[in-house]
């Protein structure tokens, strides 16, 4: 036979050769871990459909946090779970200092200090006793811009309490300009913002709603981005970059390849992506059944979620990653 011109077999011939010439590699440092913190909780409470993850106390977030800053992780992403009787209609314990959430970035951040940046999740879904990102407005649509005026205030209140970024991900018209204005009126021009620029209405997010005990009835449609459109994502990422975001982001990961590869190509800042809680459920729950292997499985999404583009990923399996790339 007539020898093959090229043989790139070659560089795939031992462990070692391949990993010289990875053209991907992901690193701890890159990975953000999504945390709940839920009240009146005594002890942690596992998340059925999240194998490996819990909801945390004021106490067990704070050893999360110690673990993730010993890890090398690039950071926390807080989430807050009020008690059911602290919902109302405009989720105002989101803005207070009070609420689940503040003072969680206030118990992490004098835990781990500048050593691990913390992200606050800037939305009122966790907090409003209909589920809805936003407030509703008389027809039961929900109210962009006054919705907008409720984040600019829970921003300020996390940004008091220690967030190193506020990261909105309600999907409302102009909440990243709004927001940022804000933080600096408030003398909180340090504090950055990841913006949930390209975020789809996904199925993908089921766990997360246990995982926060959403009231939601119905879906998000009208807000979140529509899963058919590609080119809208680079419209939502361009409007939040000249906002001011510091960081953007893709949401889902792993189903919107393409959108990432989008928003990386002519990004000017720092893109991070979301690998889900469905898409984290699926691997486990495969795992668990012994369909998939696991690390193998967390390993290389995480690769490809990079491979299309993150600089960052927020993914629930950044601890075990890390446990694996050490
Ligand atoms: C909204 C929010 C959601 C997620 C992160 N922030 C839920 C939603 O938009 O319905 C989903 C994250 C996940 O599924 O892992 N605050």
């Amino acid at each position: 036979m007539i020898p093959p011109v090229r043989r790139p077999r070659r560089l795939r011939s031992t462990p070692a050769i391949r990993r010289l010439v990875a053209e991907t590699r992901v690193s701890p440092s890159q990975l953000l871990l999504p945390v709940f913190v839920a009240d009146g909780l005594r002890e942690p409470r596992p998340i059925s459909s999240l194998p490996g993850v819990a909801q945390h106390t004021l106490d067990s977030v704070r050893a999360e946090a110690t673990r993730a800053a010993e890890a090398g992780l690039g950071g926390l992403v807080l989430f807050g779970v009020p008690e059911a009787g602290d919902k109302d209609a405009t989720g105002s314990a989101g803005a207070a200092d009070t609420g689940i959430l503040n003072r969680a970035i206030a118990a992490v951040r004098a835990e781990t200090g500048d050593d691990l940046p913390l992200f606050a999740d800037t939305c009122l879904d966790e907090f409003t006793d209909h589920g809805h990102c936003g407030v509703l407005a008389a027809d039961g649509t929900v109210d962009n811009d006054a919705t907008v005026e409720l984040y600019v205030q829970q921003a300020v209140a996390q940004a008091r309490a220690g967030a190193h970024f506020v990261s909105p991900s309600g999907m409302m018209d102009g909440q990243v300009a709004a927001i940022r204005a804000g933080l600096d009126l408030a003398g909180h021009e340090e504090v950055g913002i990841l913006a949930y620029a390209a975020k789809y209405a996904s199925a993908f997010y089921g766990p997360f709603r246990e995982a926060v005990g959403s009231s939601l009835v119905g879906d998000r449609r009208t807000y979140q981005q529509d899963p058919a459109n590609r080119r809208e994502g680079r419209l939502e990422a361009a409007l939040d970059e000249l906002e001011g975001a510091d960081l953007l982001m893709v949401k889902p990961a792993g189903y919107y390849l393409d959108v990432l590869a989008d928003v990386a190509a002519w990004s000017r800042v720092p893109v991070a992506a979301y690998q889900v809680s469905g898409e984290y459920a699926m691997i486990a729950a495969a795992a668990e059944r012994g369909w998939i292997d696991r690390r193998a499985a967390l390993e290389e999404s995480t690769t490809a979620i990079v491979r299309a583009g993150a600089d960052i990923v927020l993914t629930y399996a950044a601890l075990e990653l890390a446990g694996w790339l050490r």
